[in-house]
């Protein structure tokens, strides 16, 4: 079983977003004090955007010169992108970061790296796009949600712990899960993208999975109560020394019994 300490509950999506906040807060205060900020691996989705609305909210209180800071510092690496969008789709993940992350902080964009889902060869883009990570010292903290399958990223099941950045194709259940996130619904939701694996999610040095409300609750329920398993993609993560657990009432829904 995971530590109880690896779990942190709280009432509500808002005060989950304020808990995860005072962490990244403290990181960040440190990286850039220190001029270490190592690069920050984002997810997208709808459970990150109270924490991005939160994050930018704290972020804006800052002095002006440690914000100058941060924006001189930042480095991210998006999880995935669909395959077929331009970076300026609104549907596309990159456009996702830039509207709740880059643009209201005005972070420096060309360091908001993410895999170019138009890449001529997008096989090639997925290798490139690792090798980019690694050269540019790895991921420190990786955000990270779930999808109700156990997907992360978009690693789908099945998926082994050494699977790598590379083109994947979606399921049926992931895109219509999607399709409301689209303009134009399910037809719009391309059958592909470029994910970063299991593995190089391992890499991080600190995983922080956030899995909130009622829909997520079988999941989770089934990330308690599994060994890492390629069925459940998300149970890969019990293997991380520094995984962090973020969940509301909703999900948990009286599952942590010990
Ligand atoms: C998407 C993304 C994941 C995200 C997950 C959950 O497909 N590729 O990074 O964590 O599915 O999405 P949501 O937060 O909208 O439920």
């Amino acid at each position: 079983m995971l530590p109880l300490s690896r779990f942190n509950v709280q009432e509500d999506v808002n005060s989950l977003a304020n808990s995860l906040v005072d962490v990244l807060e403290i990181s960040l205060k440190k990286g850039i004090a220190f001029s270490g900020m190592k690069p920050i691996g984002l997810a997208t989705g709808r459970t990150m955007l109270p924490v991005y609305a939160k994050l930018v909210e704290r972020i804006k209180c800052w002095k002006k010169s440690d914000l100058e800071k941060l924006r001189k510092s930042w480095c991210s690496f998006n999880l995935d992108e669909y395959v077929g969008l331009d970076p300026w789709d609104k549907n596309s993940f990159k456009y996702y970061i830039d509207s709740y992350l880059g643009g209201p902080l005005s972070l420096n964009r060309d360091k908001m790296y993410g895999p170019d889902g138009n890449a001529k060869d997008p096989c090639l883009e997925a290798k490139s796009y690792s090798r980019h990570i690694k050269k540019l010292g790895g991921v420190g903290i990786q955000l990270l949600g779930v999808g109700v399958n156990g997907h992360i990223g978009f690693n789908e099941p099945p998926c082994t712990s050494r699977a790598t950045c590379r083109v994947v194709s979606l399921t049926e259940s992931t895109r219509e899960q999607n399709a409301s996130c689209f303009l134009g619904g399910l037809r719009n939701v391309p059958s592909q993208a470029i994910t970063l694996g299991i593995s190089e999610i391992l890499d991080a040095e600190e995983i922080h999975l956030v899995v909130t409300g009622s829909e997520k609750s079988a999941v989770l329920k089934s990330f308690i109560d599994s060994q890492p398993n390629k069925h459940l993609p998300v149970s890969w993560l019990r293997n991380h020394k520094n995984l962090f657990v973020w969940t509301d009432t909703k999900a948990i829904n009286n599952q942590i019994k010990y």
